[in-house]
């Protein structure tokens, strides 16, 4: 589909050059690539990369016209040399920011930090509460009042990395785990989009694991709020 072709974005050499990874749905890269499409990002996505090869997110990036790296974690001998190949292909690419958009697969130590400051990972959950998987049943287990989504930094500890930014929601009393979820998917959406595009605006910057945003250190995660948008 040509008009939706954005994996070249060619002429635009200021849009952010990000690399994404996914391993399942892929609805927050689709996310990504229509705010792309439809000019509220400025960024370009140069490869969608994988550890499972067929998932949806990778037959979207196709659709979408974006270069695509998928191979099989057990084809590798151990974490370090499948990261090793990854990060090879990612390295060659030069993004400026690698986003874990549901990529289900814990990161080597070392590929974590030869990339701090530039790595961000979408998580379900409001974190610190609930790090790891199943974090809608977890919540629900826990009797949260309060769940949401998390964009943090990405450090060797895992989904403990510096937050970025929050989305909450309610947690209903008779909530199913799927409504649960559902209704954080739906604000991961604005929520993903909104972080890159501070990042792609040159808003929010990094050095090391330390944020900021227009300029000054960032000392409480930032939230979207009801009309989307990303405020302190
Ligand atoms: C999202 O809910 C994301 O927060 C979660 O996977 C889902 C991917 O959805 N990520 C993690 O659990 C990371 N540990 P998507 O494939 O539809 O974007």
């Amino acid at each position: 589909m040509a008009d939706r072709d954005i994996g070249s974005s060619a002429g635009n050499d200021s849009a952010l050059r990000i690399v994404v990874l996914a391993s399942g749905n892929g609805s927050n890269l689709q996310a990504l690539i229509d705010a792309i499409v439809d000019k509220t990002l400025p960024a370009q996505i140069v490869a969608v990369c994988s550890d499972r090869p067929g998932c949806l997110a990778l037959q979207r990036a196709q659709q979408a016209g974006i270069a695509t790296w998928a191979q099989r974690p057990r084809e590798f001998a151990d974490r370090a040399a499948f990261d090793a190949a990854l990060f090879a292909h990612i390295d060659a690419l030069q993004p400026a920011l690698i986003v874990c958009a549901g990529y289900m697969r814990v990161i080597s130590a070392n590929a974590v930090q030869r990339h701090a400051g530039r790595m961000i990972n979408l998580h379900p959950s409001l974190l610190p509460r609930h790090p790891g998987l199943h974090t809608h049943a977890r919540a629900l287990a826990a009797g949260d009042r309060e769940h949401g989504a998390s964009v943090h930094l990405v450090t060797a500890e895992l989904d403990a990395g510096p937050i970025i930014a929050q989305a909450r929601v309610p947690v209903h009393a008779n909530d199913s785990e799927d409504a649960l979820s559902n209704r954080v998917r739906t604000r991961e959406h604005p929520l993903l989009v909104g972080v890159v595009a501070l990042f792609a605006n040159r808003r929010l910057r990094t050095h090391g694991n330390a944020i900021a945003l227009d300029g000054q250190p960032l000392t409480a995660p930032l939230h979207l709020d009801d009309h989307d948008q990303i405020q302190p």
